[in-house]
């Protein structure tokens, strides 16, 4: 009899955990990005598993195990500190890039084919680009991902730029003489125009020296060359380990971040108008319902939402004692006053532009009718433990009813 009972009980669980999945555990450094109605959560630090959330469904962000989340950890890097970038040859491909001395013995760069839903483990040809972390990816013009400096395996950083084509997965490296000064926790985003904006981060990771907001560097993809960009409007105090994302209305928004030299940590939005390069405040109407502080954190733009993603709130940087789970909606859809909201859906949304902090592309337009094969095989298998589920309590009814 009991063992029925713990048979009911196994497949009833099992059901549910095919029906909910695992939710993604707290984290630092995740990289995110969006593909076809999917944000995909890779790697982090404690926790280097790695996930996809349905965004075509509706959820609550207020429960983050209640949110339809899918584990793709099997073949996964398992790291933080990475970047995230949109590739391949139907913009299909997720490049994440990047690795810390405790992940040196992985790949500098992974592939997942969004389509196949699979790994791999890319061997780059040309000659490779020394491992290194607290960068940001952008990609740009047909299957190129472009990545900047950042803190060295090696130590002894550089301010070296790196192009990497998604197709022939090889690297060159940009021949530009007026290159920036090296720097790491920066964002990149790639502009309308396909150049790169370089914003925030501090120039050495070891020296607490921070980047101006307000002269940001510009990569032209076109001729191969750097520029500085100055902005007007009031300037963003300077800051790494921020978000930053491009909207579908041309405004930069970046969130968050810490300022290592004076131990500052942030939990304010600034808008960069990228038609203009005007910085002004955001205004968040309801503060009290976001993040007190958060930084080492991720963001992505899915529909009229900005996903701010896991980090954490701790004072105590550089070694934080509390990583987060947690994930921020904030409505966008009002130019001059966004809000923190609870509800998620993707709905009435006819055209969307999508953006992850360490990418910067706007990429696929949402399909909000595609199902994938991966949430239906998810089905099948939830119908099946069901099916089982019932069988069993059946057979125990039968026989002890
Ligand atoms: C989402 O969660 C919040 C906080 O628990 C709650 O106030 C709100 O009603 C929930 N929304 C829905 C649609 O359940
Ligand atoms: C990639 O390499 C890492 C480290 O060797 C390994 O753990 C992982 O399973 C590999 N992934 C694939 C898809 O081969
Ligand atoms: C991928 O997206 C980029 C930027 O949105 C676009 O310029 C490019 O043509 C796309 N590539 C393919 C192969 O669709
Ligand atoms: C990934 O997480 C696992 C489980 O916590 C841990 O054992 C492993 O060392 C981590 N890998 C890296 C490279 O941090
Ligand atoms: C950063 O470090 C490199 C190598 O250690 C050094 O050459 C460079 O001057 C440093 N830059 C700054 C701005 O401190
Ligand atoms: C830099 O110059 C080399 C040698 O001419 C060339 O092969 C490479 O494509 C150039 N890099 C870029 C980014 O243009
Ligand atoms: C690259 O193009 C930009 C914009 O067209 C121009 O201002 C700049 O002088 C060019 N740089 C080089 C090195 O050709
Ligand atoms: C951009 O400005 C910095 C100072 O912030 C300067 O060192 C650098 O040479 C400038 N770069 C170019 C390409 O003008
Ligand atoms: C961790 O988070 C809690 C709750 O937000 C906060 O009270 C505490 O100060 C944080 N710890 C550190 C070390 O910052
Ligand atoms: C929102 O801001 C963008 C860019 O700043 C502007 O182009 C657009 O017209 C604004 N929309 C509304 C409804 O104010
Ligand atoms: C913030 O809100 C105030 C009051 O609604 C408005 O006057 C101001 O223009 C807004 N600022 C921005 C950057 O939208
Ligand atoms: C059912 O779930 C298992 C474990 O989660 C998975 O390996 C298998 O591929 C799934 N089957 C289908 C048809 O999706």
């Amino acid at each position: 009899m009991y063992y029925f009972i713990i048979c009911i009980f196994s497949f009833l669980l099992t059901a549910i955990l095919a029906v909910t999945g695992l939710a993604p555990g707290p984290r630092l450094w995740p990289a995110a990005v969006l593909v076809n109605n999917k944000l995909y959560i890779i790697g982090g630090l404690p926790n280097n598993d790695s996930f996809y959330l349905d965004v075509s469904k509706n959820f609550n962000v207020s429960d983050v195990a209640s949110m339809p989340w899918t584990d793709i950890s099997t073949g996964a890097p398992r790291k933080d500190s990475i970047s995230a970038c949109i590739g391949g040859m139907n913009n299909d491909s997720i490049f994440v890039i990047g690795n810390k001395p405790s992940a040196s013995f992985q790949p500098l760069v992974s592939q997942f084919d969004t389509t196949k839903q699979v790994w791999s483990n890319v061997t780059a040809g040309g000659a490779p680009p020394v491992d290194r972390y607290y960068i940001s990816c952008a990609s740009f013009g047909k299957g190129l991902i472009a990545i900047f400096s950042g803190a060295y395996v090696t130590g002894n950083d550089n301010n070296d730029l790196w192009l990497f084509n998604s197709l022939s997965l090889s690297w060159i490296k940009s021949n530009a003489t007026t290159a920036p000064a090296a720097r790491s926790g920066y964002r990149a985003i790639t502009l309308p125009d396909d150049n790169i904006l370089y914003i925030g981060g501090s120039y050495n990771f070891s020296i607490t020296s921070l980047t101006p907001m307000n002269i940001l560097p510009l990569y032209n993809t076109k001729n191969d060359s750097w520029s500085n960009i100055t902005t007007s409007g009031q300037t963003p105090p300077s800051r790494m380990f921020f978000s930053a994302v491009l909207t579908p209305n041309k405004r930069i928004l970046i969130f968050g971040g810490v300022n290592d030299a004076s131990l500052s940590y942030y939990n304010d939005l600034w808008i960069l108008d990228v038609s203009t390069y005007q910085w002004s405040a955001g205004n968040i109407t309801n503060p009290s319902l976001g993040p007190s502080n958060l930084y080492d954190h991720t963001a992505a733009v899915v529909g009229n939402y900005m996903f701010v993603c896991f980090g954490t709130n701790s004072q105590n940087y550089p070694t934080p004692t509390n990583s987060s789970s947690k994930i921020y909606l904030l409505d966008i859809s009002k130019n001059d006053s966004y809000q923190w909201v609870t509800d998620f859906s993707l709905y009435p949304q006819t055209t969307t532009t999508t953006t992850a902090t360490t990418t910067s592309t706007p990429t696929s337009t949402p399909t909000p009718l595609s199902t994938s094969s991966q949430s239906a095989a998810s089905k099948i298998n939830t119908s099946l433990y069901l099916i089982i589920g019932i069988f069993i309590e059946a057979l125990f009814l039968a026989t002890f009813g």
